[in-house]
């Protein structure tokens, strides 16, 4: 195997060839925000927009979550047009966020809440409107719970799903976009087999076991 030498941040770190920068980073202790991204995805989804970095010689940031690693590259994760990008887009995460933190069961061991620290956001939108949403929370399950309020269609579950039985994908268009089911139907009545992928991967409480 290719072991490629990059400097993230000034740190000299090495990462196999093909390997994607947010992962090189992290591996060697240097965090990046990033909520969708899995380790594996050959396409990453980078939906969630939070994992920007700029490197040397390029106009614009780039997602760390997509971006091969190549041999002398220059990574810098903390200027300041990269933190004005993640900031935003933590923003409007937030904003479309239903905020409960003190009942949601996942507390403190939340990534939007860890990633809101980091950034010095409070959990309540500060220059956005706050976008209350009230979506089905599907209870059908024997084992978990979806509450799409708190869903911030990170597509992580979808993705686990899709690797074994695709019961959970994106439905609608836009601000409409959910999670849901094949046809719709309740989470008791679908393919699912409860492997516990989904609720394990979630980053938020919008997946939680019973
Ligand atoms: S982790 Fe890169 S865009 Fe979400």
């Amino acid at each position: 195997m290719d072991i490629l030498t990059l400097t993230i941040d000034g740190v000299q770190v090495k990462a196999p060839k093909g390997e994607k920068l947010l992962w090189a980073a992290l591996d060697n202790g240097i965090y990046i925000p990033n909520l969708c991204a899995i380790r594996g995805m050959e396409e990453p989804f980078a939906g969630c927009r939070l994992c920007f970095v700029d490197i040397e010689g390029r106009h614009e940031p780039v997602t760390a979550c997509t971006e091969p690693v190549t041999e002398g590259m220059l990574v810098h994760t903390n200027t300041p047009r990269v933190n004005r990008l993640r900031r935003t887009a933590a923003e409007l995460l937030i904003a479309a966020h239903h905020v409960d933190c003190r009942k949601c069961p996942k507390n403190r061991n939340c990534e939007l809440q860890r990633i809101a620290a980091y950034l010095g956001l409070k959990l309540k939108p500060q220059r956005l409107r706050k976008i209350e949403r009230s979506l089905p929370i599907d209870t059908s399950h024997p084992c978990f719970i979806l509450d799409r309020n708190k869903c911030i269609l990170c597509g992580k579950c979808v993705w686990v799903c899709n690797e074994r039985l695709g019961a959970l994908d994106f439905v609608f268009r836009g601000f409409d976009t959910m999670i849901s089911t094949f046809y719709g139907e309740s989470l008791a009545e679908s393919d699912c087999e409860y492997c516990g992928e989904c609720v394990a991967v979630c980053p938020v409480g919008a997946l939680i076991p019973k």
